[in-house]
């Protein structure tokens, strides 16, 4: 393995991106991967997206919506390697052979699968109710994405955190089983990167249905836009921006001194409509062009499914190796 830095991060393709995601994972991370001393792997968690949504169209949208996102925003597709977590067969491979080094205990005290019992068990019912074992597993499939690259650092949310550690435990076993084969990734958080407020001034989040969609066109875009939650304060009233939902998305698409001009704005009372048609104009210049980019790659799947194959296939010439190895450690070798 190189000694250079990897890093991962996968993304599930159940929805349509919206300002949360951009400005909380894809921005940073298309930022971090034009940096020299790393190399990156992006990848359009498929496998994963099948634990929770049951809907072929929606996963398939998804994964065209999410793949021209990324190639919209300018990721470059030859300083990192972007590609379809579906597209590599040593990841269902590694799954099971990881699934044989990890303790059915480590798996029962995951967050997820935890709440969904406790929510059983409150509406009474099997605590085992609508759960598959996809859902239970699936933090087994999510260290194979990660221990598949040997990745260092995998930048996701908090509610990932547990996932990492639970990687990391998979991969020590393994090694202490069969050697030292896998490094052990460590998960990074952003404290820097602000959670965005949605719509009602909550986390910007599908499942509170708060968000606003990253490629709505312009005139819409500015109607979301003026659809954020704000106080009943008049114009000419002084108003605090840490207060202020409109402020914080504001916040996440300005430089340092666009930001302190909005400031003293609230302070000498900023009317909100001014406030939102300040923010719709920020937005919508951030976009604009990447908007075209995006509406150009969307109506040519075809140009999107190539860039992904030849992803794949650099993804797969370090995985096939690498397979090749384990499988060898693990005692399935050719008999002769
Ligand atoms: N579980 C992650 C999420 O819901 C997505 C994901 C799948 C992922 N595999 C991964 C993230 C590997 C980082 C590394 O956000």
């Amino acid at each position: 393995m190189s000694q250079r830095k990897r890093v991962l991060t996968g993304i599930t393709t159940t929805g349509t991106p919206h300002l949360g995601n951009y400005v909380g994972a894809i921005k940073p991370a298309i930022e971090s991967s034009r940096d020299a001393r790393t190399d990156s792997f992006y990848f359009l968690a498929d496998y994963h997206a099948l634990v929770k949504c049951f809907e072929p169209e929606r996963v398939h949208r998804s994964t065209l919506e999410i793949a021209a996102t990324w190639l919209a925003l300018g990721l470059d597709t030859e300083k990192s390697v972007f590609y379809r977590q579906s597209d590599i067969p040593e990841i269902p491979e590694l799954t099971w052979l990881l699934t044989c080094a990890c303790a059915k205990g480590l798996m029962n005290r995951a967050h997820a699968y935890k709440a969904q019992v406790a929510e059983n068990e409150a509406a009474g019912e099997d605590p085992d109710h609508g759960i598959t074992m996809g859902l239970f597993s699936y933090p087994v499939l999510m260290a194979a994405d990660i221990l598949m690259f040997n990745a260092h650092d995998v930048p996701v949310g908090k509610d990932q955190v547990q996932h990492l550690e639970m990687a990391r435990d998979i991969a020590g076993r393994f090694n202490h089983r069969y050697g030292e084969h896998f490094v052990l990734p460590e998960a990074v958080t952003d404290e820097h990167v602000a959670t965005l407020p949605g719509t009602d001034g909550r986390k910007m989040s599908k499942s509170y249905d708060n968000t606003i969609a990253l490629w709505l066109p312009e005139k819409k875009l500015r109607k979301a836009i003026m659809k954020i939650k704000t106080n009943s304060q008049e114009p000419g009233e002084p108003k605090n921006p840490d207060d202020a939902s409109v402020y914080a998305v504001y916040a996440a698409f300005a430089t340092p001194a666009q930001r302190a001009e909005m400031r003293q704005a609230f302070a000498d009372g900023i009317a909100w409509g001014e406030v939102k048609q300040q923010l719709f104009e920020r937005v919508n210049a951030e976009l604009a062009v990447p908007r075209e980019r995006y509406e150009a790659l969307i109506n040519e799947p075809a140009k999107i499914e190539h860039e992904l194959k030849l992803g794949a296939e650099r993804a797969r010439d370090v995985a096939a190796p690498f397979i090749r190895s384990l499988r060898e450690a693990v005692g399935i070798r050719a008999l002769g």
